[in-house]
């Protein structure tokens, strides 16, 4: 695992932003992993700008996201679906049949988990997965407990999870109690993992995501045994990391981040 701490929110959000579109440029035809939740805004805004300003081609690359609410339609304005064609994919030219999300209306949703992960193998699986961390320390809606070996499957949302995003909806009420999302062994297996997080609210979890012991209490401590995964944060979620010195001391050394310094 990599950290990196960037002086504010938008340039941590514009190197994840910056290292997506290296990436494709590299390989057009790339699979990626995607997140939604505000962190993300700010990078596939970045994105926007990009494919506008520096023409970044998107209508190769293919794009599977994390996790879908059970009950949502896609043009449920609180749905992910609708999330991701607002904020990047009716923006870009990404050709909308290679973008996936799990289908949180599906008749049989057992079926449709395993369907999600079938197509995911099909596609030669996830080269670039892009990550945020609830404040359950969740990845994808991995709750606490979690299998370290869990697959794609129906998860129910815990409390501290319900109370984190009820302020989209009306009112708590009408908030999912479960998701379909993607298991911490379907993320562990994607090429390369980046996980953005930023703000106070972050700090303490990201100090046990990455400090901390791997348990299934915390899925994104799973992380820790990925053998690509670099963490992007801005100075206010680094605020309780002990080994800032050294985390610095890597970018500044390591070649591979010549290029992003
Ligand atoms: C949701 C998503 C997660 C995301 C998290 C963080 O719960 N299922 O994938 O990482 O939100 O959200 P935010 O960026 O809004 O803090």
């Amino acid at each position: 695992m990599e950290v990196i701490i960037r002086p504010s929110t938008d340039e941590a959000a514009e190197l994840v932003a910056k290292i997506v579109a290296d990436e494709l440029r590299k390989n057009p035809h790339i699979v990626l992993g995607l997140a939604t939740g505000r962190t993300m805004e700010r990078v596939y805004e970045e994105l926007v700008r990009m494919h506008r300003e520096g023409g970044l081609d998107f209508f190769l690359c293919r794009a599977f996201n994390l996790d879908e609410y059970v009950g949502l339609a896609p043009d449920d304005p609180n749905s992910y679906r609708y999330y991701m064609n607002k904020h990047l994919f009716s923006k870009v030219n990404i050709d909308l049949r290679n973008t996936h999300l799990p289908n949180g209306m599906a008749s049989d949703l057992n079926n449709e988990c395993e369907e999600y992960e079938k197509l995911i193998q099909r596609a030669g699986g996830i080269d670039l997965q892009l990550l945020g961390i609830g404040r359950s320390g969740h990845i994808g809606f991995n709750e606490p407990l979690s299998a370290l070996k869990s697959r794609t499957r129906v998860e129910l949302l815990s409390p501290q999870t319900i109370q984190q995003n009820a302020c989209f909806f009306e009112d708590i009420s009408k908030m999912p109690r479960c998701a379909i999302t993607m298991g911490v062994a379907t993320i562990l297996d994607c090429r390369r993992c980046i996980l953005l997080a930023t703000g106070e609210e972050k700090a303490e979890i990201i100090a046990k995501a990455v400090e901390g012991p791997i348990t299934s209490m915390i899925s994104a401590t799973a992380l820790q045994i990925h053998p690509r995964c670099t963490v992007i944060v801005d100075e206010l979620a680094a605020s309780k990391l002990q080994g800032c010195d050294y985390y610095r001391w890597v970018f500044m050394n390591d070649p591979e981040w010549g290029p992003y310094r």
